[in-house]
């Protein structure tokens, strides 16, 4: 198989990887503190961040593979979805690169990535998988019935997991991104709290009613202590997560149930959260699943999956046509 650069640049982490008969050799990715002081991600600031960081992340990526540009045999990169601004950045270096080496060019769909992150190294599981893919932008139920054929069974109608996580934390004061802050808050606390969560039917979700619950919750408590949140942080998002991780395995046993599947795979940002991967533990050694959890690395924005998916591609003879730009289909 080739070696092949890859790219990532969709929202704000700035990522380049090497892959070499389908082995990630190095995977390096700059992340941008720009957006803590903002309480989220601010397009024109990620971008500019991608413009400064891209060229760096690269180099650093073929210095630590051992490898230099005559050794790559075509580039990948992410096509969308994402922040328009950002993806130039990454659509446009991969462009360049590729044009200044004679190279194909792979486009590869971010949330198809995220889903064949668990073929960065072992254990992997065999087609068909079910994959529940969490994070701050998606959250989708997907089969995988072979790398390139993915059908989504159920998505978010309103905010994703990761979403619902960062509102919370912003409610709390909590720094942005609040997933991983919560989720270590909630370790020292218990689920006291008792959030509504109105969930729509079949195998879609929704985050939006539990957030509005969480806030009413919240004022009402305020209103008759006013430190109520200062002294009830650990229990309040031990709460918070464990409402959230209940609609996420709710709607993923229903899918299991559904498509008879017992390969259970967690993806995206989200499945870090230690809440997540014990309740799938549990709920797995139930149902008799076996689960599959990337390690934290390849679980969040990073560029090792797109070069994985670019090599699927890559096998299967999908190149991006050089005369389309690929930049006039960005989604
Ligand atoms: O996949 P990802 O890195 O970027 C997107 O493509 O969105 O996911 C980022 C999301 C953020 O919402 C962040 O709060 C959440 O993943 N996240 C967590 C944890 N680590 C990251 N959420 C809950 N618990 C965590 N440990
Ligand atoms: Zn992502």
């Amino acid at each position: 198989m080739p070696t092949i650069l890859a790219i990532e640049s969709s929202c704000d982490d700035t990522s380049a990887a090497v892959i070499a008969d389908w082995e990630v050799l190095s995977n390096v990715t700059a992340g941008q503190a720009v957006h803590e002081e903002f309480g989220g991600v601010v397009p024109e600031h990620a971008s500019r961040a991608h413009q400064l960081n891209i060229v760096p992340t690269v180099a650093v990526a073929l210095s630590r593979a051992g490898k230099s540009a005559d050794d790559i045999d075509a580039v990948a990169f992410t096509r969308g979805p994402g922040l328009i601004g950002s993806l130039m950045v990454g659509v446009s270096f991969a462009k360049g690169f590729a044009l200044a080496h004679n190279l194909p060019l792979i486009e590869v769909d971010h949330m198809q990535a995220h889903v064949l992150a668990h073929f960065a190294e072992d254990p992997k599981p065999t087609f068909p998988f079910l994959c529940l893919t969490v994070s701050g932008g998606h959250t989708q139920l997907v089969v995988v019935r072979s790398a390139l054929e993915q059908e989504i069974i159920g998505r978010t109608i309103d905010d994703a997991a990761g979403e619902a996580f960062d509102k919370s934390g912003k409610m709390l004061g909590l720094p942005y991104p609040s997933g991983p802050e919560i989720d270590k808050l909630a370790r020292q606390g218990k689920p006291t709290i008792k959030f509504a969560r109105p969930e729509p039917g079949e195998l879609n979700f929704s985050f939006s009613g539990l957030k509005t619950s969480i806030l009413y919750t919240l004022q009402k408590k305020v209103k008759t202590n006013p430190s109520f949140v200062k002294e009830n942080l650990p229990d309040i998002c031990a709460s918070i997560q464990h409402s959230i991780v209940a609609i996420l395995l709710r709607k993923l046993t229903l899918a299991a149930e559904q498509t008879g599947l017992t390969q259970v795979a967690l993806a995206g940002g989200v499945s870090a959260n230690s809440g997540l991967r014990e309740g799938l533990q549990a709920l797995a050694k139930e149902k008799g699943w076996t689960v599959f959890a990337p390690r934290i690395e390849y679980c969040t924005d990073n560029a090792a999956m797109i070069g994985v998916t670019g090599a699927f591609k890559y096998a299967a003879g999908e190149f991006a046509v050089p005369e389309v730009a690929p930049a006039a289909r960005l989604e």
